[in-house]
């Protein structure tokens, strides 16, 4: 049995703390090490950024390759950024370091359609160090792929599977209330949205991609549309921001993916601060058609959370290399030529 499973923070925003926070109560973790360029919190102690009395003994540092190239760990949280061109060289050093990777990056989430080289050179790195790296949270990670992949499972045949997660963003992040468009007048929403200054959901790609191969479709085209702003008709109140009626509450967008030359897989994400309903939503059509709806939705920062630390220990155990959600769940309708997914070795 190992003694304590030994954590760095890469990333101390919004989710690092609350992973933080969380794996400060959880038995079986320790906190080693923080990194984090945010000049406010670089040489603080942990304990007190994240907002508890004691202090923990671990600073907050932007000198990663030395804490890396020191320190004794077993995995990285990593909550830095959506974009792997990002993300990529910081994925990298922790790899080259000997650790294993939970990232919330959500382009790393499913990256072998749109970043095959990248995919690749993470694979080979992580292979030959031994170590495993996921992408993964709330969304992508879990409801628009793990959770539909999963359902597909009971099903002989699949016509199609729309996803669609209504959600209430006024008890959100201030990060993610942003990235909405909260607050702004329809002219800056739109503005923002053509200078990627604000982006909405990122992970539509990768979550068709992976439902795609999970259940063996060849995907010709992956469609995002633009995210359309949801106007306020009335005054709307969040943790962070008062919304005018007339101005930005949140947005909606869509996006498909093609097989065959039928949209085979539809992803609806609406999320504004004056949602009263909120839900998260799948239906497959085929045989059997499911349909199954978690009422009152799932909040993404609770969950973005949990997905993180519930996933170490899976992690922690699973073969070396770059792993997607679909890896570690590994059950779900089979609809694909069959002999493909299968090793020579197994087939007689
Ligand atoms: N997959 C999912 O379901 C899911 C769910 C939630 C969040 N996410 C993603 O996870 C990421 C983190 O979310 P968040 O809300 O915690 O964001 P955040 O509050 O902006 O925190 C990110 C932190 O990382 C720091 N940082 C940025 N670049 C860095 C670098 N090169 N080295 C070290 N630290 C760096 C930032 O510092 P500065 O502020 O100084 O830049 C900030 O302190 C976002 O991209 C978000 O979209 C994904």
């Amino acid at each position: 049995m190992r003694d304590q499973v030994r954590v760095v923070l890469y990333g101390v925003g919004a989710i690092g703390r609350m992973v933080a926070q969380h794996l400060l109560r959880r038995k079986g973790y320790i906190i080693v090490g923080a990194i984090d360029i945010d000049k406010e919190i670089i040489g603080r102690d942990l304990g007190n950024v994240v907002g508890i009395k004691a202090t923990i003994g671990v600073e907050v540092t932007d000198m990663v390759d030395d804490l890396l190239g020191s320190v004794k760990a077993d995995v990285v949280i990593h909550a830095t950024s959506s974009y792997l061109k990002d993300t990529y060289p910081q994925i990298m050093r922790c790899i080259n370091a000997g650790l294993n990777v939970v990232s919330t990056c959500e382009e790393l989430s499913y990256p072998w359609l749109k970043y095959p080289e990248l995919a690749s050179k993470i694979d080979r790195a992580a292979l030959e160090k031994d170590v495993t790296v996921l992408g993964t949270g709330i969304n992508p990670g879990f409801l628009m792929d793990t959770l539909p992949i999963v359902l597909t499972a009971p099903c002989l045949r699949i016509d199609s599977v729309k996803v669609t997660r209504m959600m209430y963003s006024g008890d959100r992040r201030i990060s993610y209330q942003k990235k909405i468009g909260t607050g702004l007048s329809k002219k800056e929403f739109e503005e923002k949205i053509k200078t990627k200054e604000i982006t909405g959901h990122v992970g539509f790609f990768e979550s068709i991609a992976q439902v795609a191969s999970a259940l063996g479709w060849s995907i010709e085209e992956i469609v995002e549309l633009p995210p359309e702003p949801v106007i306020a008709e009335r005054e709307l109140k969040t943790t962070y921001l008062i919304v005018k009626p007339g101005q930005v509450a949140g947005l909606r967008s869509i996006a498909y993916g093609v097989v065959n030359g039928k949209k085979v897989i539809t992803l609806e994400f609406i999320s504004h601060a004056g949602i009263e309903e909120p839900y998260d939503e799948v239906i497959i059509e085929g045989e059997p058609t499911i349909k199954e709806r978690i009422i009152g939705g799932i909040h993404g920062d609770i969950g973005t959370v949990a997905m993180i630390i519930n996933i170490i220990p899976k992690v922690l155990a699973a073969r070396p290399g770059l792993l997607t959600m679909k890896d570690i769940i590994s059950i779900s309708a089979s609809l694909g030529d069959v002999r493909i997914h299968l090793p020579r070795a197994r087939l007689y």
